[in-house]
């Protein structure tokens, strides 16, 4: 198979058709995408709050919740205050540290650009303070609620939408031309095609990161200063977590550029075009099958993956170097990274291969990650603590707990905290929680904190409610005898599969 394109495959000048790389899912990726968007998290470390030894020998492990997706209202207002203050009541009653919550770009600058209102946060995070709660806001800027059941819809700011009419490429953009228009193209990042409020001047999607963090920072001082936060999470892509859609790319990057770097122009008119569909199988297609030419793990291959992964670790570095030198050293600052479990038990790990992350077994993307995470001193997020691997589809060779482990032991390596978070509902669910507990803690250490998604009006139900402050105690004071290793069983697998 040779890497020349038909005429529909090359870049054009709109970029409409220009997929890179596909994604290779199962439906079951695409349910589990849709049921988490948007509950964008938690990272629960914090300089002060993250875990500590208890007197009694265990290890204190903070636990955050996240809060409703309606808390802010669309018009910028508190959607019912006095609900909220019960609700924070209950839950601090029980011994919750702290709430996460999504700060979203389309409401605080929903107006016009560079005009913020954080007056319902501000709002917000003055009853958790009365309360002693914790706050760890989110930089959300991601759509919320495209999906069915979502409690809420809120798009990108309406000035922003306005740009892509005239220039839909600012969205990551499918083989079949489909724009998503849940968070901006990392190919803006450094393109000055957005308003900034004043005739003439125009900002990239980077500064507009920038100017809103600059300007949560100014307004929210006083919670920082006073300890209220703590740690802060910064948006990196869709749903918040650094990563692709899943899987589109458009065109407007450098991947010419870096294919006539390496004396392979042929590389760079666009990605494989035999990475399968949305729902394909891995082995149904030829770039994630084994043995086949120009796979994933052939010259091309590597090539193509390096940079795609490359691409967008350098993203994240332009969000991340920017909020450092906005928030300062004295804070926590947390990047999510999505967990991506399924084909985890496959050579070539096509599912995290797609979202961005390089990582299979024969490379390390989450040290890659680690890397960059580390010069700008980025705690790890992940998520799926609660997931078990015999609970999921078994035709998609999923591996929720060895997964976990490796960036886990990555993050750590590279001296990172770790917060955990689970990723799917867990009311009332007892063998969750403890698999949460069984997930905390490792060779001797625990993580530095767990956000439980999240607050509902059935949490607070007899019955879920008590699960829930179970699962705040035993956080509280976990230890290595309540602890599994999986260490050990993810090697020996990954040496097999290396074998295979
Ligand atoms: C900010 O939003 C709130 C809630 O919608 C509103 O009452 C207030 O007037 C707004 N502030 C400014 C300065 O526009
Ligand atoms: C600003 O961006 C718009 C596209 O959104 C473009 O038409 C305009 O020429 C740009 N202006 C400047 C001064 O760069
Ligand atoms: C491509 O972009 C990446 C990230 O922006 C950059 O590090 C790299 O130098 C660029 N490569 C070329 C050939 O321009
Ligand atoms: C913490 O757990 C240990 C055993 O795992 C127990 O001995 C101790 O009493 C617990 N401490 C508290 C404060 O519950
Ligand atoms: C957690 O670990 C304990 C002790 O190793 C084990 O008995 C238990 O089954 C594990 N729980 C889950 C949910 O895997």
């Amino acid at each position: 198979m040779n890497r020349q394109f038909s005429a529909t495959h090359s870049r054009s000048a709109t970029a409409t058709s220009s997929l890179l790389i596909v994604l290779i899912v199962l439906i079951s990726f695409l349910l589990f995408n849709k049921s988490v968007y948007c509950k964008i998290r938690l990272s629960t470390n914090s300089k002060e709050a993250k875990s500590t030894s208890t007197t009694t020998g265990g290890s204190y492990v903070p636990v955050y919740i996240m809060m409703p997706l309606d808390t802010v209202n669309n018009d910028g207002t508190l959607n019912n205050p006095t609900k909220i203050y019960n609700n924070l009541k209950q839950v601090k009653q029980v011994g919750t540290d702290g709430i996460m919550i999504d700060v979203w770009w389309g409401i605080v600058e929903g107006l016009a650009p560079k005009v913020y209102n954080f007056t319902a946060y501000t709002q917000l995070f003055t009853m958790c303070q009365q309360l002693g709660l914790k706050v760890e806001p989110v930089m959300s800027f991601h759509q919320c609620g495209t999906n069915v059941g979502d409690a809420a819809y809120i798009p990108l700011p309406k000035w922003v939408l306005q740009v892509g009419q005239n220039n839909p490429d600012i969205f990551y953009t499918d083989q079949n031309g489909h724009r998503d228009r849940e968070y901006l193209s990392l190919g803006v990042d450094n393109v000055a095609i957005f308003p900034s409020g004043t005739p003439g001047k125009n900002r990239t999607a980077v500064d507009m990161y920038s100017d809103y963090m600059s300007s949560f920072m100014q307004t929210m001082s006083p919670f920082i200063s006073s300890g209220v936060i703590e740690v802060i999470e910064i948006g990196l892509g869709p749903a918040g977590e650094m990563r692709y859609p899943s899987y589109q790319l458009q065109n407007n990057l450098n991947l010419s550029q870096s294919a006539s770097q390496v004396g392979h122009a042929d590389w760079g008119y666009a990605g494989p075009d035999d990475a399968g569909y949305y729902n394909s199988f891995p082995y149904q297609t030829g770039f994630f099958s084994e043995n086949t030419a120009d796979n994933y793990d052939s010259p091309y291959g590597k090539f193509f993956l390096s940079w795609y992964s490359g691409q967008l670790i350098q993203h994240g570095a332009n969000i991340l170097s920017r909020a450092r030198n906005i928030f300062g050293k004295n804070i926590r600052i947390a990047g999510k990274i999505a967990g991506i479990h399924w084909w985890f038990f496959s050579s070539s790990h096509a599912a995290e291969l797609t979202a961005g992350y390089y990582n299979n077994a024969f490379n390390d993307g989450y040290g890659a990650i680690s890397q960059m995470f580390a010069q700008y001193d980025i705690d790890f997020e992940f998520t799926c603590m609660e997931m078990i691997d015999n609970e999921q589809p078994s035709n998609c060779a999923c591996g929720p707990q060895e997964l976990v482990a490796q960036t886990r032991a990555t993050a750590w390596k590279y001296g990172l905290e770790y917060g955990g978070e689970n990723a799917l509902d867990i009311e009332g669910n007892y063998q969750a929680n403890s698999q949460i507990i069984n997930q905390s803690f490792s060779n001797g250490k625990a993580i530095s904190g767990f956000t439980y998604l999240r607050m509902t009006d059935t949490l607070f139900a007899q019955g879920n409610f008590n699960a829930y402050a179970q699962l705040v105690s035993s956080l509280h004071n976990i230890s290595s005898s309540k602890y599994e290793k999986v260490e050990s069983i993810i090697s020996s697998l990954k040496k097999q599969i290396n074998k295979q």
